[in-house]
């Protein structure tokens, strides 16, 4: 049980990730604010967890919007009594997937910086104000990607990760005394998640596992990364267990940004 007591908020818990970070958080202890957009699919991971035998509440959040943000992390307060962790975990793709740089138009790079960028800046901006007034400290984990680490494409995408990589670093240097940790996952290709349909490629039930089978073979270790792969690392990062732990940028992308 490395996370024993700590009451998480967790954002895009409606899918990929979050969800399954939100299953293995519970597993292991928390309590989970599952905040998404997708109200029905934050609310349809609680009853997961629920079944499961654990707690979490649901929250309609638009990470782009700092009222939703303070929100999400006051529900945190409100029903559990404190924030111990908060996962900054939405993020969506280009509009098309395979856009160009110049195909993007001002309004794509608005919403991309605004959900991807803003969403983590607020997360952070609140959780950090709150564990101040806490007092003890607190973790933030932000979800980055290899496309923040290195030219993958999806430039503008890959832009608003890498602000995200700065953030962390930055974040984590500035609030450290206060022992607040913060730390990103960098997930290579997740072909299993709702990612690449929010990108516009809905892809047959038959055309699926191929798609992963390609995507998985451009990471050294030859296979696709999965959501749980990333809440394996989610949960060892904002347990007790990596304390001294912070401003690390872990890729979980099979080596390939060691390439
Ligand atoms: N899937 C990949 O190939 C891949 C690769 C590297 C990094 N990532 C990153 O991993 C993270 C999780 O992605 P995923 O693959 O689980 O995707 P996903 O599409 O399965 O989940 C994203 C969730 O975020 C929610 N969301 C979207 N916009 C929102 C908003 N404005 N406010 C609140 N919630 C919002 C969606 O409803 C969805 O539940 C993202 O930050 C993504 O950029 C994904």
């Amino acid at each position: 049980m490395l996370l024993e007591g700590k009451n998480a908020v967790i954002t895009g818990s409606a899918s990929g990730v979050g969800r399954a970070s939100a299953l293995r958080f519970v597993e292991e202890g928390a309590r989970v604010v599952c905040a998404d957009l997708d109200a029905d699919g934050a609310k349809e991971t609680v009853r997961q967890i629920e079944e499961a035998g654990g707690t979490a509440v649901a929250v309609a959040t638009d990470v782009s919007k700092e009222g939703d943000v303070a929100a999400a992390i006051q529900a945190a307060v409100e029903h559990f009594g404190r924030l111990d962790i908060m996962f900054n975990n939405v993020g969506i793709p280009t509009p098309r997937l395979g856009m160009t740089f110049t195909d993007h138009s001002f309004a794509d790079y608005q919403k991309l910086a605004a959900v991807n960028f803003g969403g983590v800046f607020l997360g952070c901006k609140y959780a950090v104000e709150q564990f101040k007034k806490q007092g003890d400290g607190g973790v933030i984990l932000n979800t980055g990607s290899v496309a923040g680490l290195v030219g993958w494409g999806g430039t503008v995408y890959g832009a608003t990760k890498g602000a995200v990589v700065q953030l962390t670093r930055a974040v984590a240097v500035e609030v450290a005394p206060e022992n607040i940790r913060v730390n990103a996952l960098c997930p290579g290709a997740m072909p299993y998640t709702g990612f690449m349909a929010a990108g516009g490629l809905q892809l047959p039930e038959d055309q699926i596992e191929q798609v992963a089978q390609a995507a998985g073979s451009i990471h050294p270790m030859g296979r696709p990364v999965t959501a749980e792969d990333c809440a394996e690392a989610a949960v060892f990062l904002c347990s007790d267990r990596a304390k001294n732990i912070t401003g690390v940028l872990l890729p979980i992308d099979g080596g390939y940004v060691a390439k």
